[in-house]
C-alpha cells in the first residue's frame, strides 16, 4: 500500500499502523490460506488494523467538533465491499446511532442502492466527516483537513473498486477541488494513490429537495452498475 507522505505524517500523529499488503514469500505460502492468497496470519492483521482506525475515529480530539458530537460515524457495512459511497458528514440522526444515512436521505439512498441491485451490506458507506458539524452546517475547510487522513487509510484499507461520491462536499474534499458539482458529474476521476476509479452524484438530501434531477443520479447509478459488471 501507498500513501501519500502528508497522509503518512497525520496517521502517524493519530498513532495509526497502516495495513501493508504482504508479498507471499516461500514460506508465507506455507501459512493458511482464507482466501485470494490472504493468509490467516494477513487477514487477522487486515482486521486488527481496521479495529484500530475505528477505535483512534471514536477517540479523536483533532477538531472542535468532538465537543458537540454524541457519536462519531465511522461507517457502514462490508470490509471488502467493491462500492464505497462517500457523503458529506453525519446529520442528527446519524449521529445519535453512529451510523450514517439512517435519516429521510438515507432511505433515499437504500433505494438508490436497491435499484441496482445492492444494499448496505455489500457495499461500504462512509461520509467525509466523521462527526456532526452543530446545526448541520457545511463542514469546514479545517474539520475536513482534519478529517480526511482517516477517509484515506479507508481507501487504502477497502481497495474499492469504484467511489461514488455523493454531493458536492464530498466530490469536492476528494478532488481538491472548489468546482461546482455540474463540473464534476459525468466523468470519471481517479482518487488517492489506488487511482480508485470515482464518479461524483448528487447527493440524496438534494434529490429529497429536486427529485426532477432523480432520473440523471439514475444515470450515474448505470454507469455505476456497468463498471461493477453487476457484482458489487
Ligand atoms: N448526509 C450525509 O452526507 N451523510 C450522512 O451520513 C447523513 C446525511
Amino acid at each position: 500500500m501507498t500513501v501519500a507522505p502528508w497522509q503518512a505524517r497525520y496517521l502517524q500523529r493519530m498513532g495509526i499502523d497502516l495495513w501493508r499488503r504482504r508479498e507471499l514469500s516461500d514460506a508465507s505460502a506455507q501459512t493458511p490460506v482464507v482466501s485470494d492468497g490472504v493468509t490467516t496470519e494477513a487477514a487477522d492483521q487486515r482486521a486488527g488494523d481496521w479495529q484500530a482506525l475505528r477505535q483512534t475515529v471514536s477517540a479523536c480530539r483533532l477538531c472542535g467538533l468532538c465537543e458537540t458530537r454524541q457519536n462519531t460515524v465511522f461507517g457502514v457495512g462490508s470490509d471488502s465491499a467493491d462500492l464505497l459511497l462517500i457523503g458529506e458528514a453525519p446529520g442528527a440522526e446519524e449521529d445519535r446511532r453512529g451510523e450514517p444515512f439512517v435519516g429521510a436521505a438515507g432511505k433515499l439512498l437504500d433505494n438508490m442502492l436497491r435499484a441496482i441491485d445492492l444494499d448496505r451490506q455489500r457495499v461500504f458507506i462512509a461520509n467525509v466527516l466523521k462527526c456532526r458539524p452543530p446545526g448541520n452546517r457545511d463542514p469546514k475547510p479545517e474539520e475536513i483537513r482534519s478529517c480526511m487522513p482517516y477517509l484515506g487509510t479507508q481507501v487504502e484499507h477497502l481497495q474499492p473498486r469504484v467511489i461514488l461520491a455523493l454531493g458536492k462536499v464530498s466530490a469536492q474534499a476528494l478532488l481538491e477541488s472548489t468546482a461546482p458539482l455540474k463540473a464534476m458529474r459525468e466523468q470519471w476521476h481517479q482518487v488517492g494513490a489506488l487511482r480508485v476509479p470515482m464518479l461524483v452524484t448528487f447527493h440524496p438530501a438534494y434529490l429529497l429537495r429536486r427529485p426532477e434531477d432523480k432520473a440523471k443520479a439514475w444515470r450515474d447509478l448505470c454507469q455505476v452498475r456497468d463498471l461493477l459488471g453487476g457484482a458489487a
